[in-house]
């Protein structure tokens, strides 16, 4: 007989498939406040990982940064999983990190708790993350998407970094990474302005790779995991982080590691597979070797 995973919480447990769809999406939030998970897709090899907390916008409490970084963990290291998706609500991916929980913080407490560190997790799961954001991605929320691998966005997408217009700056990669993405001038104004840039602007910029119906937005971010799942698992994490490189270092030294690392594919078995299947004709059977 045969059996499909699923998951639950955090509990990979298995099941008979005539079961799957209800007990995949009922379950799969019960062990979380702020998130909801599930492992969707034709393989059951996406996880879409849901933002839940509607009251606030998604705004991103240290329960929900907990909640999310404890879930991209697990799935990071689950081999039936190729891609995570993501996602928020239709009204927003996440309003920023959390005004009243950080209201009355300090500059010693922020020192102390070393405040913020732990949103850099997200950039350590190997495996490819897409955002799709539909709705606000404002402050920690546009921060958040652009630690993401490939950012997809609904038409009703608004992007920006407000925090100027509450007296800070942005903290988790704000005038990092979006200056690196859309250049200079661009990041200037967000930054400076606190002003939103509506999802068209965001594709133009570079900032979002594309552009759907917002309810047509999950289904095709899940549908690009699913193509991201028909290559050599080994392979992809390997390009993700070749391509992370560019961001890290100089040319120079990105082109180095490209290099390296495009010798390195010649050591495992997926890459003789994927050119043998090339020469056969044939659809490669990748191991992840
Ligand atoms: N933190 C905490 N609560 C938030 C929030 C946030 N970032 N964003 C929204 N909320 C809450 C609101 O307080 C409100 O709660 P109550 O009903 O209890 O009052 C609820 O979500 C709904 O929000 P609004 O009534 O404001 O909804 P709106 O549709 O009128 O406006 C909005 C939507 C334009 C996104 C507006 O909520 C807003 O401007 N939010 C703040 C955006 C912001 O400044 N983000 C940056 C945060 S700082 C940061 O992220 C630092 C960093 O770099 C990590």
């Amino acid at each position: 007989m045969s059996f499909v995973r699923i998951l639950v919480g955090n509990v990979k447990t298995f099941a008979n498939p005539k079961f799957i769809a209800v007990r995949q999406f009922a379950s799969a939030s019960s062990s979380y406040e702020f998130i909801k998970t599930a492992v969707v897709g034709e393989k059951n090899n996406v996880a879409l990982v849901t933002l839940n907390r509607p009251k606030a916008l998604n705004a991103l409490c240290n329960g929900l940064m907990t909640e999310l970084n404890q879930a991209l963990q697990t799935f990071d290291k689950d081999d039936n999983i190729a891609a995570i998706v993501l996602t928020g609500s239709e009204k927003a991916f996440a309003a920023g990190a959390d005004i009243k929980e950080m209201q009355n913080n300090t500059y010693s407490n922020s020192i102390r708790t070393n405040f913020l560190a732990d949103w850099t997790n997200v950039t350590r799961i190997q495996k490819p993350i897409i955002a799709a954001v539909n709705g606000y991605a404002l402050g920690g929320g546009c921060e958040l998407a652009m630690m993401c691998d490939i950012i997809y966005a609904g038409d009703k997408a608004k992007f920006g970094q407000p925090e100027i217009a509450i007296g800070t700056i942005p903290g988790a990669g704000g005038t990092q990474r979006l200056t690196r993405v859309v250049g200079k001038s661009k990041a200037m104004e967000i930054c400076l302005t606190g002003n939103m840039i509506d999802a068209t602007e965001a594709e133009k910029s570079g900032l979002v790779s594309k552009v759907f119906p917002a309810d047509q937005l999950v289904d095709n971010a899940v549908k690009l995991g699913e193509k991201i799942g028909t290559h050599s698992p080994l392979i992809v994490q390997l390009c993700k982080e070749s391509v992370n490189t560019a961001y890290e270092t100089t040319l120079q030294e990105g082109l180095k590691f490209e290099k390296r690392t495009f010798h390195a594919t010649f050591s495992t078995k997926d890459r003789l597979e994927g050119m043998t299947a090339f020469v056969e004709k044939r659809a490669p059977n990748f191991k992840s070797e």
